[in-house]
C-alpha cells in the first residue's frame, strides 16, 4: 500500500557540508538577486575564458569530435587511456622531467587530481599547509576529509611570495603536505626559482609531499614556467594541470596529475589509483584531446598569453588610481587580488556585496580564499575584453562603501 501522508520532517545533511565552502560559485545566490531586481550583472567571479570569448583550439575539438565517431564512447581504464598517459610524461620529460606513463593518471580536471591526492594521502586529524590565499578547493576538500587546512602566509608587500618562515612554524607533527599554486591564483604571482628551491628544502626536511598545482604553468605572461619538480626530481612532488585553462576548453573537465619518481611516492601512487578505480575513468572522449593538446600545435598559448599580459598591465594600472585601493601586478594567470581600505567595523564582504548591488559587478572577497576579512581583499577575474574593462573599472572607481 503506497504512503500517502509525506512526512513533514525535512532531510537532514552531514555536517561535512557546513564545513565545505567554495566562495567563487556560493557568491552567485548574491548576483541572481540582484539580476532578479532588474540589474546587469558583470561575472568576474569565474576563471573560465570561454565565457569571455576565447576559444577552444580546433584540433582539440576534431580529436574528441572523432574518439566519439571511432566508438570510443565507453569506460577506458581508471587511470586513463595509454596515449593521454604516454602525451604528458613524453610532455613532462621534454621539460626537463624524466617521467614514466605509469605514474600519471588522467584525472577529471585538476579539480580530481586534488581530490584523490589529498583524500589518498591526508587522514582524518591531519594537517595540509595551503597558501593564504588560497583556490579554495584545497580547502574545502580538506574539510570534506576531515582534515585541516593551516593557511601560510603569501605576502603581498613582497609580491605575493610565500613568506618562508611562517611555514616553518606552521609545521606541526601532523603535518602531511605542502600546497604549492605557481603561476598562484588568486594573485597572479609567481615564485622565483630560490623560493620554490626553499620550499622544497622545507618539505623534504619534514617528510611533506609537496602538491604542485600547474595549471596555469603555461600561462605566465613571459613564457611557461617549468614544472617544480624540475628543481629536484627525486623530492616527493605531485603535480597536477588540466586541459582547463591554457587549452581553453574548461568544461570538458580533462586533466591529469604526475607522481613524482621518488620510490617514497609509490605507496601514494598506489592509494591513489586505488582511489581513481573507485570513479571508473575520466570522460573517455576527452582523453583523447589531452594527446591531441600535448602532442599538437599550441600556437594559440602565444595569443593567450599576450591578450593576458595587456588585460594585467590595463587591470593593475587602472586598480592601483583608485584612491584606497591597491593592486599587485599579476606576472601569470587571468586574476588580480587587489587591497581595498575598509571603513573601521566592514569586511570585504561589505565591499563586494555593496559593489555588486551598486554596480552589478560581480568580484570575490578575498576571506573566501583565506585572508582576513578585514583586510579588504578582493579577487577579480580580467578576462573581459579590455574595453569592457574600461567600463568596469570606471564603476569601481566610482563606488564607495559607506
Ligand atoms: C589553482 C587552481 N587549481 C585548480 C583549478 C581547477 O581546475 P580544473 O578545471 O582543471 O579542475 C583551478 C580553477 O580555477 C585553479 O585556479
Amino acid at each position: 500500500m503506497a504512503i500517502t501522508t509525506p512526512a513533514t520532517t525535512p532531510i537532514r545533511t552531514a555536517k561535512r557540508v557546513d564545513r565545505f565552502t567554495y566562495a567563487i560559485r556560493n557568491i552567485v545566490a548574491e548576483a541572481k538577486k540582484v539580476e532578479a531586481a532588474g540589474k546587469k550583472v558583470r561575472y568576474l567571479n569565474i576563471g573560465d575564458p570561454n565565457q569571455f570569448g576565447f576559444v577552444t583550439p580546433p584540433h582539440l575539438i576534431e580529436a574528441v569530435a572523432k574518439a566519439m565517431r571511432d566508438g570510443h564512447n565507453g569506460y577506458t581504464a581508471s587511470p586513463g587511456i595509454p596515449e593521454a598517459r604516454e602525451a604528458v610524461a613524453a610532455d613532462f620529460t621534454s621539460r626537463g622531467v624524466e617521467t614514466s606513463p605509469d605514474r600519471v593518471l588522467i584525472t577529471s580536471g585538476t579539480s580530481e587530481g586534488i581530490e584523490l591526492a589529498l583524500t589518498g594521502i591526508v587522514d582524518e586529524g591531519e594537517e595540509v599547509l595551503v597558501p593564504a590565499p588560497t583556490y579554495p578547493l584545497y580547502t574545502a576538500v580538506l574539510a570534506k576529509i576531515g582534515a585541516t587546512p593551516v593557511y601560510y602566509r603569501t605576502d603581498h608587500t613582497n609580491a605575493w611570495q610565500p613568506d618562508l618562515d611562517h611555514i616553518r612554524k606552521a609545521i606541526t607533527p601532523k603535518t602531511r603536505a605542502l600546497v604549492v599554486i605557481d603561476p598562484n591564483n588568486p594573485t597572479g604571482a609567481i615564485y622565483s626559482d630560490e623560493t620554490r628551491l626553499a620550499l622544497i628544502a622545507i618539505a623534504e626536511a619534514h617528510g611533506l609531499v609537496i602538491l604542485a598545482d600547474e595549471v596555469y604553468g603555461d600561462l605566465a605572461y613571459d613564457g611557461p614556467v617549468p614544472p617544480m619538480a624540475l628543481l629536484a626530481p627525486d623530492a616527493a612532488i605531485i603535480s597536477y594541470s588540466s586541459l582547463s585553462k591554457a587549452y581553453l576548453a574548461p568544461g570538458w573537465r580533462a586533466g591529469w596529475m604526475a607522481v613524482g619518481r621518488s620510490p617514497r611516492l609509490d605507496p601514494a601512487l598506489a592509494a591513489i589509483k586505488k582511489l581513481a578505480d573507485g570513479r571508473l575513468c575520466s570522460p573517455g572522449p576527452m582523453q583523447y584531446a589531452v594527446t591531441a593538446a600535448l602532442t599538437g600545435d599550441r600556437s594559440h598559448q602565444d595569443t593567450f598569453r599576450r591578450e593576458l599580459r595587456l588585460r594585467a598591465d590595463l587591470t593593475t594600472e587602472r586598480l592601483n588610481k583608485i584612491p584606497g585601493m591597491s593592486c599587485v601586478a599579476p606576472k601569470g594567470a587571468f586574476y588580480a587580488m587587489p587591497k581595498m581600505t575598509l571603513p573601521p567595523g566592514k569586511t570585504d564582504k561589505d565591499y563586494v556585496l555593496g559593489l555588486l548591488k551598486a554596480t552589478g559587478i560581480l568580484v570575490v572577497y578575498g576571506s573566501g580564499f583565506g585572508t582576513d576579512a578585514g583586510d579588504g581583499f578582493f579577487r577579480v577575474v580580467f578576462l573581459a575584453s579590455p574595453q569592457e574593462l574600461g567600463e568596469i573599472f570606471d564603476e569601481m572607481a566610482a563606488y564607495r562603501l559607506e
